[in-house]
Formats: C-alpha cells, sequence, structure tokens
C-alpha cells in the first residue's frame, strides 16, 4: 500500500515536473506575473471584446508575434506599456505563449 502511494506522488509530480513545457520556456510565468490581471484564460476584464482568444487576435490583426510584441511594448489606451518592465526577449516569449495558448483554445 505504501509503495503504491509512493509510486502514485512519483508519477503526479513528475507529470507536474514534465508539464510546463511549452513553446516558450518563461512565457507562462510572465504571463501570469504580468498580464493574468486583465487577461486570466486569454479574456480581457477591461475590454471584453478584446480578448486573447483565437479569433479575437484575427479580428482585430493581433493574430502575429510581431503585432503582439508591439502592443505589449508600446501599449495601447487602457493596457499599460511593458517597455523598461519586461526585456525584449521575455515581451517575445510572452507574445509566444499567447500564441500558443490561443491556438490551444486557452
Ligand atoms: C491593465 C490591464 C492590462 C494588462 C495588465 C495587460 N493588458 Fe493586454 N489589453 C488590455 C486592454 C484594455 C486591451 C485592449 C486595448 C485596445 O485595443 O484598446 C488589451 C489588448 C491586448 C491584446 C490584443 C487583444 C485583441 O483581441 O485585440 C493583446 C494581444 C494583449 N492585450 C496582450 C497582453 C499581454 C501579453 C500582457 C502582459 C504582458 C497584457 N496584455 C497586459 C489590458 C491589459
Amino acid at each position: 500500500m505504501i509503495k503504491k502511494i509512493i509510486a502514485l506522488i512519483f508519477l503526479i509530480s513528475s507529470v507536474l515536473i514534465a508539464s510546463p513545457i511549452h513553446a516558450e520556456p518563461n512565457g507562462g510565468p510572465l504571463f501570469q506575473a504580468n498580464c493574468a490581471s486583465c487577461h486570466a484564460g486569454g479574456t480581457n476584464r477591461i475590454m471584453a471584446n478584446k480578448t486573447l482568444k483565437k479569433e479575437a487576435l484575427a479580428k482585430y490583426d493581433m493574430d502575429s508575434k510581431e503585432a503582439i510584441v508591439k502592443q505589449v511594448t508600446n501599449g495601447k489606451r487602457a493596457m499599460p506599456a511593458f517597455r523598461g518592465r519586461l526585456k525584449s526577449s521575455q515581451i517575445e516569449a510572452v507574445a509566444e505563449y499567447v500564441l500558443s495558448q490561443a491556438e490551444k483554445g486557452w
């Protein structure tokens, strides 16, 4: 019984450790720390129509890494600029994360 429980704990922890292998290593944590306050789960708390879902990104021409990097760097209306807060490599990571989550349907 104990052995089974230990094996189960190993199994669960290895799954938990292995799972954050997304396209970009830091994109997920960066998103949680900087974007999730307004965009939790790909939504938009301030402008409900401007979500990070695939259809919305396509509709507003935000479905490319370049467009997202530009908006995150410079901000837009109620969305703050992250220039100076995030390095450009981090902005790229978070943009890739947004695109990969949109592809997966969040
Ligand atoms: C203070 C709230 C806030 C934070 C924090 C925030 N955003 Fe936004 N975001 C917005 C708002 C508001 C818009 C709509 C801007 C507009 O078009 O007027 C937006 C729009 C977007 C869009 C375009 C969505 C679309 O459908 O057109 C993307 C992509 C985006 N944000 C990514 C991010 C990322 C990545 C981060 C973190 C680095 C982030 N946002 C942080 C408020 C925020």
